[in-house]
């Protein structure tokens, strides 16, 4: 088998490259979907995970930004700019830096996940901690953009929802057709909105017989699509998707309307508890954000919403260890910390409830 070339060179039909892209990639994309056994059962459907958190930079960002940055190379681009949550930033760098260009990160002060951070720096990012929230550093990302000779690499950038769709092509690639439902985190909505159109195309090429209804959650108290207004204070534990004001507001609300879908929206409590099933039921560890998707499903079977045998496919957007703060506790609270034990095969065999 030829190795994975990276969604540009795997999925260059459907894409605005040619020849002349010089085209930047980390290997990105063909990640697993992985058919989750415990989720299945409890949701009583066919259940498989997207597992994006495999991308290079542990999100499915990398889709989108080695078509953002490939084609802002071939557009002669010194220097790029984006504003962030922290998974976008961590993409950006990396790209950026891979290309030989410039990147600046604009993110909300004290609202970023450490992992996500540190990549921003290892990758070499001129980095700005913005006294404000993730609307207000995509403002000002964009004034920014519009003053200066610096390309903004945010998902308003339609490169980068291009480079996302092939999350969708791969999906059906590997199930043979579109499942019967999607589901997904929201935040700017700029891969719900990629997704939706990956499906369209794929089906209007021949590759699928159908496209699937699409179901978006956003953090309670992050929900803006679902309040039907922008949120000022914006406010979860899910900090990637701690948005007030999406940019692919109407494209979101489309995509849910032509697909006969939802958009919904859980608690952190309800994103948490479906975080701790996935890592500690099925294997899968994600960052808070990612889960919101799966604690949509379950409140969506617990009102009798989710149709039984379904298939769905759960796009779990970044990797747990972005953020691992949320995996160190207990279900009840309490901190997880290991026993301590001496160098001694007894009190080893003692704590773990061993048996000789
Ligand atoms: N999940 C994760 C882990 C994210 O980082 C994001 C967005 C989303 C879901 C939501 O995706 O915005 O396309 O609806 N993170 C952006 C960032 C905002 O700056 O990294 P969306």
């Amino acid at each position: 088998a030829t190795p994975w070339r990276g969604v540009i060179n795997e999925y260059a039909d459907f894409l605005d490259v040619s020849d002349s892209t010089p085209v930047v990639t980390l290997g990105e994309g063909g990640t697993p979907l992985v058919h989750a056994k415990h989720l299945s059962r409890i949701l009583e459907a066919e259940v498989y995970v997207k597992v994006e958190g495999m991308n290079p930079t542990g999100s499915f960002k990398d889709r989108g930004m080695t078509m953002a940055i490939s084609k802002a190379v071939e557009h002669g681009a010194k220097a790029v700019i984006c504003a962030s949550t922290g998974n976008t930033s961590a993409s950006a760098a990396a790209y950026a830096t891979a290309a030989g260009i410039t990147c600046a990160v604009l993110v909300p002060d004290g609202n970023i996940a450490m992992g996500k951070l540190s990549q921003a720096v290892a990758h070499g990012a001129k980095l700005l901690a913005v006294d404000g929230n993730f609307d207000d550093c995509l403002t000002l990302a964009r004034k920014l953009a519009e003053s200066y000779p610096v390309h903004l690499v945010n998902s308003v950038n339609p490169d980068r929802i291009e480079g996302q769709k092939t999350g969708a092509f791969e999906v059906v690639d590997v199930l043979g057709d579109a499942p019967d439902i999607h589901c997904l985190p929201v935040g700017n909505a700029g891969n719900l909105t990629a997704y939706w159109r990956g499906y369209r195309e794929y089906a209007a090429a021949g590759r699928s017989t159908k496209t699937p209804a699409m179901w978006g959650f956003q953090a309670a108290g992050a929900a803006p699509l679902v309040a039907g207004h922008p949120i000022t204070e914006p406010d979860t534990i899910a900090t990637a998707i701690r948005i007030g004001n999406p940019a692919s507001w109407s494209q979101a609300i489309a995509a849910r309307d032509e697909s006969g879908g939802f958009i919904g929206a859980v608690s952190d409590d309800e994103i948490l508890i479906a975080h701790r099933m996935l890592s500690s039921r099925d294997g899968i560890f994600v960052e808070p954000a990612s889960a919101a998707g799966v604690a949509g499903l379950f409140g969506r079977h617990e009102r009798g919403e989710l149709p039984r045998g379904a298939k769905v496919v759960v796009t779990v957007t970044g990797h747990g260890l972005k953020d691992p703060q949320w995996a160190l506790r207990n279900a009840d609270g309490t901190e997880a910390v290991p026993v301590k034990v001496p160098v001694d095969a007894m009190s080893a065999a003692h704590e773990l409830g061993l048996e000789a």
